[in-house]
């Protein structure tokens, strides 16, 4: 029997990437997204390859529907091995420009999409004493990103939720993985939301080689999958990563420089 990945956010960018990645190695997908045709024509591509591929548009934000989509998938392939969760939106703002209800459409969409699909599929995983669980998390939930103070808080949560549950699930079998891309050539810089900084010099960043393309992401989820990695820090931001956790009071420092010649 193949195995089957559910994947939110699939209908572009990285989620896409790695469905389609997921098709090529002979997986079933169940793959999600709001955007109806666009997800559809994700689910042919994948039927090219010769896998079952379920296309259910749903909104991660919204409880109900991301257990309906949860239930129809493990009632359509019989069982999940691989939850992928990757939705998710941007936002670059500091604190004070950042509205109540800024707040919640990202709080909701990037953590609570998170903790909604984990939900549904624990028990599923539980009782098969195996699964695999994937959190697309960011370099901007290692270390802090001037003026994306919404999306950074979200994206550590991300890392909090991601570590706990390692700690509580490897022992029953369970594998828990945080991929943490750096800026990646994708959609989500055109679609993010700016306040207070300047759109064109963040989309400029997309044109430099230090830019991954979803397809590095996607291998990277591919690889932590199938050797059971706990955490994978893709591309560029791999270095001050490793700098901020070592010396987090240097990076904090020259993070704060960099704001203060921003503003
Ligand atoms: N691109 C980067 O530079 C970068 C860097 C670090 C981390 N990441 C992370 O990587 C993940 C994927 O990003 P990406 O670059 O592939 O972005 P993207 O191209 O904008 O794709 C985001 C995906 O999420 C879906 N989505 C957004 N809101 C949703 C909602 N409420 N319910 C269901 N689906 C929703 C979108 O489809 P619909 O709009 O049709 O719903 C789309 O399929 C995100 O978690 C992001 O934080 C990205």
């Amino acid at each position: 029997m193949s195995s089957t990945a559910l994947i939110t956010g699939a209908s572009q960018g990285i989620g896409k990437a790695t469905a389609l990645l997921f098709a090529k190695k002979g997986y079933d997908l169940i793959i999600t997204a709001r955007t109806k045709d666009k997800l559809e024509s994700v689910a042919e591509e994948i039927r090219s390859f010769g896998t079952r591929a379920l296309a259910i548009t749903t909104d991660v934000s919204d409880r109900n529907a991301v257990e309906a989509l949860v239930n129809l998938g493990i009632e359509r392939f019989s069982k999940i091995d691989v939850l992928v969760n990757n939705a998710g939106i941007c936002m670059t703002a500091p604190m004070s420009k950042t509205t109540i209800e800024d707040w919640e459409k990202i709080i909701n969409v990037n953590l609570w999409g998170y903790i909604y699909t984990i939900n549904v599929l624990l028990p599923h995983f539980l009782a098969r004493k195996q699964g695999s669980i994937i959190n697309v998390g960011s370099f901007g939930g290692k270390v802090p990103l001037p003026n994306m103070t919404a999306y950074c808080t979200s994206k550590y949560a991300i890392t909090g939720l991601t570590e706990t549950l390692r700690l509580e699930l490897e022992p029953q079998g369970i594998h828990v993985s945080g991929i943490h891309p750096s800026v990646t050539n994708s959609d989500f810089m055109e679609r993010a939301v700016f306040r207070d900084s300047d759109p064109e010099q963040m989309k400029k960043m997309l044109s430099t080689p230090l830019v991954s393309q979803p397809e590095d992401v996607a291998k990277a989820i591919w690889d932590a999958v199938k050797n059971s990695q706990a955490e994978v820090v893709v591309g560029s931001a791999k270095l001050p990563t490793l700098l901020h956790r070592l010396f987090p009071g240097i990076t904090q420092g020259m993070l704060q420089m960099a704001t203060k010649s921003q503003g």
